[in-house]
Parts: structure tokens; C-alpha cells; sequence
């Protein structure tokens, strides 16, 4: 039994540090154990353009603990608006290396997004012209479709339309929740890729839902049946190249998700790799987890694979149930699961 893993240092490909108090507060937690993160840009105001990004992406390296290695690599929200020169301005910047895509309304701070997708048709023709990614919250917003039911429809009513007439734009499928997504990704193998979360491949909706509303479990897209979560399981740890690590880890405080109307989001950055650890272990899979946390995304985005290494050895973790901000206690996703792997 192997007691020991060593992996390229892994990176984050879907990332919510916040700003301000919050983002001082988060960020260690993943500088510790991750090289690089694509960082979300649903901030209040949203990080439009290349000017917002240069500016977020100043903070964050002001964020950062002293002699911390990170790179934060940036995003900008799609609105309507969106300049297509700035977009390629961007890319050029070297600092932006995806859009983000929330159509309206879907999540957190997603109102300024797209609802006419024939509006943004300029930007991704531009963005597949220089080969600049779309990152996808993949859920559409329409009040008569079930929220189990959301990602399946967006596949099929907006991404693969969008995909048929934007052929080479790249897209990755964010969070995916589904054994549709999973289907979709297997049955087209050009320019398209997904992320999936930690949380995703450990919990289905009776977590959430049964014997008791568990709001430190909500989060979107939220988590479905348990045969979508083995789906997710399979692809992870399968070893395709088109499947990474995407955390979306996002923090709220407690005050924030145990409310009447609480706020979606799971805080799995300081315990991501001893949970993925475990999943990929109860797989048979451990010699595929770095594919899945270091090697596909690189590839994805056209960067090098990180130089250095990180080590994990088979002994219990130990991280608080939450940690302190300003704004007060972030719970950290599931505090009680039992692990047995810590990075060293
Ligand atoms: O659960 C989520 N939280 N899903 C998202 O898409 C947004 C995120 C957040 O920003 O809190
Ligand atoms: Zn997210």
C-alpha cells in the first residue's frame, strides 16, 4: 500500500477569492497548496473589462502571504457589452486567460450576464479567432425548468447551439453536475473540455436535502442524483485528458448560507486534495489524481505542466470546522468527513 503520493504541484481551474477582507482571509489556503488558479470575476461590480482585471489581479498578488509562489490567472465577465478588442487586448495582456460566461441570473452576482447570446456572437468569434477560452456556467435560468434539470437543458438549448456556430471556440464546461455533460464532453472531442469540483464528486441532493436542509452542501450548480455523482466519479479519475480540477470553491460566511434565503457556495480549498486523495483511493485510481490536478488543465490551456512537487502521506489531516474573516466564520466543506491523506 502506498503511503506516500508526490504530484506536480496542482492548479485551480475555477477559483472565487472574493476581494477585500474575504480575499486576505482565503487565498493562504489555496497559495499553499496550488501553483496557479483561474480566478472568477463575479465581484460587485463583475471584472469586465482588461483595466478591472489588471486591477483584481493587482490585489490578489497584495493578498498574497509573504514568499508565497501563486499566480492568479485572470477572467473577464461577459456582458453584453463586452468590447471584443478588449477581449483580444486581454489576451494579448498575457494576464486573462478565459471569459466567463453567467448567463443572467444563474448564480451569485450573475446579474450583469448574458440573456441574448446573439449579442456576444462578435465576442466569440473573436475569442475563437485567438483561441481564448469560454469558461460556462452551464445552467440556464428559465422559471419553468427544474433546477435538477437546468444543466441538462443548457446543453442542449445554448452550449451545443453556440458550439455548432462558433466551431473553434474553445469551451470549458464549468462544474459539471451531470452524466449529460459527462456524455456531451465524451461524444465531441475537439475544443471542448470540464471541470469538476471536489464537492460534486462527494455529495448527490440527499446530502443536502435529506434529514434536515444542510445549507454548507448548497451550492450551483447543486448537486443531483447519485448516478450523475458516479458519472462524475468515472470521469475524474478516468485519466481523459478533457476532465481537470475546477474547486469552485466559494466562500460565504456562515451568516450568509444559514438564512431564509441562503447563498450557494462550497469552501473546499484547504481540504481539496486530502478529500480528492480519498475519493481517487476509494476508485482504485490514485495514480490518475494528478492527471486530474496538474497535468489535463495545463494542457488545456496551453501551459506548462508546474516544475515543482507536492507530497501527500497517508495520516489524517487536521483543519478547523472554519476560519476566521472580518466578515465573520467561513465553514469549511465538510469538516466531519474522515481523510486520510495530508499534504506535507
Ligand atoms: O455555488 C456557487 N457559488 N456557484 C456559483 O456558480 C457561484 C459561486 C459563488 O460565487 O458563490
Ligand atoms: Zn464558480
Amino acid at each position: 500500500m502506498t503511503d506516500t503520493l508526490t504530484l506536480r504541484r496542482p492548479d485551480d481551474w475555477h477559483l472565487h477569492l472574493r476581494d477585500g477582507d474575504m480575499l486576505r482571509a482565503v487565498l493562504p489556503h489555496t497559495a499553499a497548496h496550488f501553483a496557479r488558479a483561474i480566478i472568477m470575476p463575479n465581484l460587485v461590480p463583475p471584472v469586465v473589462t482588461l483595466s478591472d482585471a489588471q486591477a483584481y489581479h493587482a490585489r490578489i498578488i497584495a493578498a498574497l502571504p509573504e514568499g508565497a509562489a501563486f499566480t492568479p490567472l485572470m477572467t473577464l465577465y461577459l456582458t453584453e457589452d463586452t468590447d471584443p478588442d478588449d477581449v483580444e487586448a486581454a489576451h494579448a495582456s498575457g494576464l486573462v486567460h478565459a471569459v466567463k460566461l453567467y448567463p443572467a441570473g444563474a448564480t451569485t452576482n450573475s446579474a450583469s450576464g448574458v440573456t441574448n447570446f446573439e449579442k456576444v456572437a462578435p465576442v466569440f468569434d473573436r475569442m475563437a479567432a485567438i483561441g481564448l477560452p469560454l469558461c460556462t456556467h452551464g445552467e440556464v435560468t428559465d422559471a419553468d425548468v427544474d433546477i435538477f434539470d437546468r444543466e441538462a437543458v443548457f446543453i442542449d438549448r445554448v452550449l451545443d447551439p453556440i458550439r455548432r456556430q462558433h466551431p473553434d471556440l474553445r469551451v470549458v464546461m464549468e462544474h459539471i453536475t451531470t452524466s449529460n455533460a459527462v456524455d456531451y464532453i465524451h461524444a465531441n472531442d475537439t475544443n471542448i473540455a470540464a471541470t469538476i469540483t471536489t464537492h460534486h464528486l462527494v455529495i448527490n441532493r440527499n446530502h443536502i436535502l435529506a434529514g434536515g436542509v444542510k445549507p454548507h452542501y448548497y451550492c450551483l450548480p447543486v448537486a443531483k442524483r447519485e448516478s450523475h455523482r458516479l458519472a462524475l466519479r468515472a470521469a475524474a479519475t478516468s485519466g481523459d485528458t478533457r476532465f481537470f480540477l475546477g474547486t469552485d470553491s466559494a466562500p460565504h460566511t456562515d451568516a450568509g448560507k444559514l438564512q431564509a434565503c441562503g447563498c450557494a457556495g462550497c469552501f473546499t480549498a484547504p481540504n481539496t486534495l486530502s478529500i480528492l486523495a480519498e475519493v481517487f483511493e476509494q476508485e482504485g485510481a490514485l495514480e490518475q489524481l494528478e492527471a486530474f490536478t496538474s497535468r489535463n488543465g495545463p494542457a488545456f490551456y496551453g501551459l506548462p505542466v508546474n516544475e515543482d512537487t507536492i507530497t501527500l502521506t497517508r495520516q489524517a489531516p487536521s483543519y478547523p470546522r472554519n476560519i476566521d474573516t472580518l466578515d465573520g466564520p467561513v465553514t469549511i466543506f465538510d469538516p466531519d468527513m474522515p481523510l486520510h491523506w495530508r499534504v506535507t
